[in-house]
């Protein structure tokens, strides 16, 4: 099949990312890797024993970085629709996170252990109709944050990545119910042209 410009245009920026060569060289599976390094490296999300649940984990960069932050006395809860290759602690659901069938197979996962972190990276795949992607994607958001307020321990943390677009502010804002504090990152790794940032809300409100 004849290539389209586009996907040459993505090949080419691919092969010369300086991100995509550094997640090779350090073994992490994605550049996504230096998105959570960075926001990590900021906002010290990551501490050894801690239980963490990671959305849209495929193909893992994020739960490999988790793992090694929380070490053998802490634990990683990691789902996604595809499959990632094994990863030492880390508990890896396949399914989707609209499912409650996939959300009961998580919460079993955690037999009633309350959560410090959730990091949420999930991301439809575009259909190219901006306003029905926005929706999708801010629908994965609201699930993301339902889960991470109903399972996060009082002061635990929640990362998401969001789209900038309709709904967005709406979604913040229901943040800042269930949160002390509710900041914007944009690490260097994702690409200026992208509209993906990511909303970091800390400190779970005890009555949030
Ligand atoms: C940007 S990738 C995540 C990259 C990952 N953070 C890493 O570092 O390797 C977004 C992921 O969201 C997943 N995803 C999208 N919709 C989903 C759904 N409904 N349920 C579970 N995973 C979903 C996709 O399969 C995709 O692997």
């Amino acid at each position: 099949m004849k290539r389209s410009k586009t996907s040459k245009a993505w090949m080419r920026e691919h092969v010369n990312d300086p991100y995509v060569h550094k997640a090779k060289a350090a073994g992490y599976r994605a550049r996504a890797a230096f998105k959570l390094l960075e926001i990590d490296q900021k906002d010290h999300l990551l501490r050894s024993g801690m239980t963490v649940v990671d959305l849209g984990a495929a193909p893992g960069s994020w739960s490999q970085i988790a793992a090694r932050q929380v070490g053998d006395s802490g634990r990683v809860i990691a789902l996604d629709l595809l499959e990632i290759d094994p990863l030492h602690n880390v508990h890896f659901i396949q399914g989707d996170f609209q499912s409650d069938a996939v959300l009961h197979q998580l919460e079993a996962a955690l037999a009633g252990q309350p959560v410090d972190l959730v990091i949420s990276d999930i991301a439809p795949n575009m259909s190219g109709i901006a306003t029905a992607d926005q929706a999708r994607a801010i629908y994965l958001c609201e699930l993301a944050l339902d889960f991470a307020a109903s399972h996060l321990k009082p002061g635990g943390n929640f990362l998401v990545k969001v789209f900038q677009g309709a709904g967005i502010d709406a979604y913040r804002r229901s943040m800042q119910d269930v949160f002390e504090k509710v900041v914007v990152r944009k690490p260097a790794a994702s690409r200026d042209r992208s509209a993906e940032v990511y909303f970091l809300g800390l400190g779970r409100k005890a009555d949030g």
